[in-house]
């Protein structure tokens, strides 16, 4: 795949398990992104150093979050990436509390967008920007755990001009390595990552 053709994917790893069931998955699609020739990107959310919203209308005339912390750097990712992979456990029907938090941090963005009628995206290869969410529960009903992560996820990716294409969500998967006895789940999660890194939709 030509250099200008490949893709510069985010891979956010949200949980707070550093080598859990999301990050077998994550490693797996990791894979399957860069055997089509994408660019990664990787950023684990318990890594960072940052501070939640804290709702003080700072960013509200620019778009500009004026917390001065790791979330900067994230934000030029989200604003400069192609491709966005999303791995995350769910924690109380819903998405880890720090990953929540970052997501309120952008916040800015949505001023930026909805208020100041700006673009988020600045991903200079014009390529569409599209994302896969990955996701993991203990509870073996997943229909009641992942719609509720999923809207969130919908609303963080809205705000950034990013469009959810691909899910793939595993209930009953509470022990770490649990994901790692089914090598179909491995293998829907490499297929995940290598369709994410594809140019077109
Ligand atoms: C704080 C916390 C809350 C959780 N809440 C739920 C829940 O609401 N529903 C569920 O099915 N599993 C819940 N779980 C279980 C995790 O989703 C499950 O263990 C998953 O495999 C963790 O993913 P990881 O290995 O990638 O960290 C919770 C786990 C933790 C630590």
């Amino acid at each position: 795949m030509k250099e200008s053709l490949s893709p510069r994917i985010l891979c956010i790893h949200a949980s707070e398990r550093a080598r859990g069931n999301s990050r077998a998955l994550y490693d797996e699609a990791i894979k399957g992104a860069e055997s089509a020739g994408a660019r990664i990107e990787r950023l684990a959310v318990r890594d960072l150093e940052f501070e939640p919203c804290i709702s003080c209308n700072g960013c509200d005339a620019t778009g500009e979050c004026v917390i001065h912390d790791d979330m900067h750097r994230v934000y030029a990712l989200l604003r400069e990436c192609d491709r966005f992979l999303i791995a995350s456990p769910i924690y109380f029907w819903s998405l880890p509390g720090r990953f929540k938090c970052l997501i309120d941090r952008c916040q800015a963005f949505w001023v930026k967008k909805f208020v100041l009628g700006e673009k988020v995206a600045a991903n200079a290869s014009g390529m569409e920007r599209r994302a896969a969410f990955i996701s993991v529960c203990g509870f073996s009903d997943g229909d009641k755990m992942f719609p509720s992560a999923e809207k969130i996820i919908r609303a963080f990716l809205s705000c950034i001009d990013v469009k959810l294409t691909d899910t793939l969500y595993v209930p009953g998967a509470d022990r770490v390595g649990a994901v790692l006895e089914k090598p179909e789940l491995l293998k829907a999660a490499f297929q995940t990552g290598r369709s994410l890194a594809a140019p077109t939709p």
